[in-house]
């Protein structure tokens, strides 16, 4: 195992101009420089935005219970995530349709190695998965059940090809499309008619249209990961309605494409312990308590609130990882004294990345790394692994179990 965190020891304790000291600058950092449709493609969130909003809420709801001496002169971080070794227990969730910087996913791989942690790859995500298996060989691979049988296995068969060490397959989405504030549009494709549209506000965003266009050009809206060896790279929307076309997953499908694969395998977006159960009894060896951070049904408590449940029931079995709502160390040690083996942020290293690119997500993930230590710290443990319930206080309904 790796040596306590020391990262972030050597960063500015204060925010510069090349160095923010929370996620919560990094967004705000991220609002001024993205165009607007895309700031608000990344924010959303379905309909009201309840289950997005109490992703970050609910963790305001535990409290820690801190030592003040006889405190542990060193942290340890490190842990094993589906059969990766990780720094720290913070992983990079899959996010497809970034258009946030032109190096896209393989910043974040480059990024994500350079602190020794995993990625997930989207199959919606803009580079071809062989160039960020190429910048990060701690890769797991996200698909939607998207196409037949064969067209699923030959994606996670080339993800394999490429270096993927895992498969993620995520089922929690049901296709709201609505949102209160208004969903940012799409473009079908990037051409002049699509281009002057967007005019006036990327005009409004230079530094990010500068960034683009020193690389080459406007962002591409193609999935080169939804094509099979020797496709072209689909569209967006080919793509999508391809996914829309396909008959919905049943447990038996993904106990199909788990025996298939062989490998380490991760079902996303569990919410509920008896889908716990599913899962596991359809071979997953890991899953995600998951709301697709609030972009599924709106409505759903935050996930950090169905975790103890899941952990109870699976958690001695499969490895327990949650996502959404991550942004701070702390939550991340929260998320673990409530039994999580690890967590995948989503928005934080997006916000990361729009505001610096790579450099910007690893300050992201150096920001969590230095913030678990300094909770650990707190809390008088010398290990992540040593994390219990009895290390936060648990408000009466948090878990809104009313059974
Ligand atoms: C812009 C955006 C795109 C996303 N795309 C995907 C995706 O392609 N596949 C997937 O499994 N999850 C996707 N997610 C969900 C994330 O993997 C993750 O579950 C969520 O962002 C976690 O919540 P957080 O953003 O609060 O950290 C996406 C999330 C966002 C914000």
């Amino acid at each position: 195992m790796a040596p306590s965190a020391t990262a972030g020891q050597n960063a500015p304790m204060a925010s510069t101009r090349d160095w923010f000291e929370t996620v919560a600058e990094a967004q705000h950092r991220a609002k001024k420089r993205l165009p607007r449709s895309v700031y608000l493609a990344l924010v959303a969130g379905t309909e009201k935005g309840l289950t997005s909003a109490d992703n970050e809420a609910a963790f305001d709801e535990l409290g820690f219970r801190p030592h003040v001496a006889d405190l542990p002169d060193k942290r340890e971080l490190a842990t094993t995530v589906m059969g990766q070794d990780i720094s720290f227990p913070v992983l990079v969730s899959p996010t497809g349709v970034q258009a946030v910087h032109p190096d896209g996913e393989v910043a974040v791989a480059r990024a994500a190695a350079a602190e020794d942690t995993a990625m997930g790859l989207s199959s919606f995500a803009s580079k071809p998965v062989e160039e960020v298996a190429a910048a990060n060989s701690k890769l797991f691979f996200q698909m939607y059940w998207t196409g037949d049988r064969e067209r699923i296995l030959a994606r996670a068969e080339r993800a394999r090809a490429a270096g993927a060490k895992g498969l993620i397959v995520t089922l929690d989405w049901s296709f709201a499309s609505r949102r209160d504030w208004g969903s940012p549009p799409i473009p079908q494709k990037i051409d002049v008619r699509t281009a002057l549209a967007f005019a006036p506000e990327v005009l409004r965003r230079p530094r990010w249209l500068a960034t683009y266009l020193r690389s080459g050009g406007i962002p591409e809206l193609s999935v080169p990961n939804m094509a099979l060896p020797g496709e072209p790279s689909p569209g967006f929307f080919d793509a999508y309605g391809e996914w829309m076309g396909t008959a919905l997953p049943r447990w038996e499908d993904v106990a199909w494409l788990r025996e298939q694969w062989g490998g380490p395998f991760m079902v996303k977006g569990i919410s509920r312990p008896d889908d716990a159960r599913r899962a596991v009894d359809a071979g997953a060896s890991a899953i995600s308590v998951s709301t697709h951070g609030g972009n599924n049904l709106d409505g759903t408590p935050g996930a950090i609130r169905s975790l103890p449940a899941v952990v109870d029931a699976v958690g001695h079995e499969v490895e327990v990882l949650l996502d959404g709502g991550i942004r701070r160390g702390s939550d991340v040690v929260k998320a673990m004294a409530l039994g999580a083996k690890a967590v995948m942020i989503g928005r934080a290293y997006l916000w990361g990345m729009a505001a610096n690119g790579e450099r910007g997500v690893q300050n992201v993930l150096s920001i969590l790394k230095s913030g678990m230590n300094e909770a650990l710290l707190g809390l008088g443990k010398s290990s992540v692994h040593d994390l219990t319930r009895d290390d936060v206080l648990v408000p009466p309904g948090f878990t809104r179990d009313w059974s």
